[in-house]
C-alpha cells in the first residue's frame, strides 16, 4: 500500500508530463483496456486530490467534471471541486444538483494508513463500500464505477456487492502500481440501479 510520492521512473515521468501525480497513469491504463469514459460523460471522481485523474479526466470527456476530496485540490481548468467527505449528504446532493446526469464514478480515495496491515485493510474496503454507496445514489443506469481496492479477507464481499449493482465487474492490477504491492482496481460497467446494497 504504497505512497503514489515515491521517486521513481514513473514520478519522474509524471513531473517531466505536466501530471500532479503518478496515479495519472493508472487512469490511462484503465481507460485503455475497459474504456469506462466516453467522450460525452459527466464524471465525478471521488478522492480527487491532488488531481492528476482530473487531468487525464479532461482529456477524454468534453462534458463536467467534478473532483471531491477532504483535502483543497489547487484549480484545474474547466472542472469543479469539493472540498469535502464522500460520505456527507449534502455533498452527494451537490454533485446531484450540479450535473444532474452523473454517468461516471472514479474513486481512487485511500484513508492514511496505520502501517496495521488487517485494520488499514478494514478501513479502505469500509471506504470503498462509502464509495460504491455514493455511486449508487448518483450513477444513472448504465453508468460506470471504478474504484481502487487492496486484496485481503473483505475484498470479496465488496466485490460481491458490485457484481449486485452492475451487469459487467472485472478487476485490474495496473503496470503502475509499486511491486510487492496488493493493490488493485474494481472495473464495474453498467448500473444496473436503483442501488442494491
Ligand atoms: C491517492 S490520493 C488520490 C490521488 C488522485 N487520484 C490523483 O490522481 O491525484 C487519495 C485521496 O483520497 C482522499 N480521501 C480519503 N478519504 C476521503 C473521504 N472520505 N472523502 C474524500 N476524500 C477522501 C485523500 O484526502 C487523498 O487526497
Amino acid at each position: 500500500m504504497g505512497s503514489q510520492w515515491g521517486q521513481d521512473k514513473t514520478y519522474f515521468r509524471a513531473k517531466h508530463e505536466g501530471y500532479r501525480s503518478r496515479a495519472a497513469y493508472k487512469l490511462m491504463e484503465i481507460q485503455e483496456k475497459f474504456a469506462v469514459i466516453r467522450p460525452d460523460d459527466n464524471i465525478v471522481d471521488l478522492g480527487a486530490a491532488p488531481g492528476s485523474w482530473l487531468q487525464v479526466e479532461r482529456t477524454l470527456t468534453d462534458a463536467r467534471i467534478i473532483g471531491i476530496d477532504l483535502n483543497p485540490i489547487a484549480e484545474l481548468d474547466g472542472i469543479d471541486t469539493i472540498e469535502g467527505d464522500i460520505n456527507d449528504p449534502a455533498v452527494v446532493e451537490q454533485v446531484k444538483s450540479t450535473l444532474g446526469v452523473v454517468n461516471i464514478v472514479l474513486c481512487d480515495a485511500a484513508p492514511k494508513l496505520s502501517g496495521h496491515r488487517s485494520y488499514d485493510q478494514a478501513r479502505i474496503i469500509a471506504l470503498n463500500e462509502q464509495a460504491l454507496a455514493f455511486a449508487c445514489k448518483v450513477l444513472k443506469p448504465g453508468g460506470n464505477f471504478v474504484v481502487k481496492s487492496f486484496q485481503g479477507t473483505d475484498f470479496p464481499e465488496l466485490y460481491a456487492a458490485c457484481k449486485n449493482n452492475f451487469y459487467a465487474v472485472k478487476t485490474c492490477m495496473t503496470k503502475f502500481t509499486r511491486k510487492g504491492s496488493t493493490e488493485l482496481y474494481i472495473v464495474a460497467k453498467n448500473f444496473i440501479g436503483p442501488a442494491i446494497l
